[in-house]
């Protein structure tokens, strides 16, 4: 990679379209999520060779607790089963599972998985984000209440009481399925990301669509302001 080629370090990801994908197969929205899942795997699998060390995917926003009770027990299912079945992997290729978001609130069960899993991956030096109950107004607002406890509040201050405190700066975000909004993801941290909004609904997204979005980004002129 030349001088001009910049390598994105953060990437994050909003994993939109799982119901219009089942819907346009004419199947049940589960299979889209059960797709979506798969498509995470692959990703997840891949991202070890694309130079990333941080990839923040948003799972499950504090706003989908308005879905029915159904979905919204399917897609806890599906989480539980992946922390399951993917922590001997995390492990195995230096993953550092990190989890953004109010995850405590979630239920009991997947709290503990949840834990067991960020200890038993704190080693690792890849960071793998994911968003659960993660609103962005809740975690500035969460932020904000911390900060304050120490004076001031100023944007540094409040920056080291966000989820995302210790992890690098957010190069890149992508949305997949067409829908050019934010949805209450990082918006603090989207202050000079670089965006893309992918035509792709989410269970198709693949690894090569990933490396295509990078090598946009490679050539992207950052200025934050300056000239
Ligand atoms: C994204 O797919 C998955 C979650 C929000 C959990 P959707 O379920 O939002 O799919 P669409 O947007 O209805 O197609
Ligand atoms: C954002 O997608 C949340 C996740 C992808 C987890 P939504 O599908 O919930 O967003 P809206 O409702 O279309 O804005
Ligand atoms: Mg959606």
């Amino acid at each position: 990679m030349d001088s001009d080629h910049q390598q994105a370090k953060h990437v994050a990801i909003i994993m939109d379209g799982n119901g219009r994908w089942a819907k346009r197969k004419h199947l049940p929205r589960l299979m889209g999520h059960q797709r979506g899942v798969e498509a995470v795997r692959k990703l997840v699998r891949s991202v070890e060779d694309m130079g990333i060390d941080c990839l923040t995917l948003y799972a499950f926003s504090s706003e989908n607790w308005k879905r029915p009770e159904d979905e919204v027990g399917d897609l806890m299912d599906l989480l539980r089963k992946f922390i399951k079945s993917d922590l001997p992997e995390f492990i195995a290729h230096d993953v550092r599972l990190k989890i953004i978001g109010d995850y405590k609130s979630l239920a009991p069960d997947i709290v503990a998985q949840l834990e067991d899993a960020l200890e038993q991956t704190s080693k690792g030096s890849r960071i793998l984000a994911v968003a659960l109950n993660y609103g962005s107004h809740d975690e500035i607002v969460r932020a904000a209440n911390a900060a304050s406890a120490e004076g001031a509040i100023t944007a540094e201050g409040l920056e080291k009481h966000l989820d995302t405190a210790d992890m690098p700066p957010l190069d890149l975000l992508i949305r997949t399925s067409g829908e050019v909004r934010l949805s209450n993801f990082l918006l603090w941290q989207c202050a000079y990301a670089e965006m893309s909004f992918v035509d792709v609904l989410w269970p198709d997204f693949t690894p090569e669509h990933l490396q295509a979005e990078l090598d946009n980004f490679a050539v992207r002129e950052r200025r934050y302001g300056a000239r």
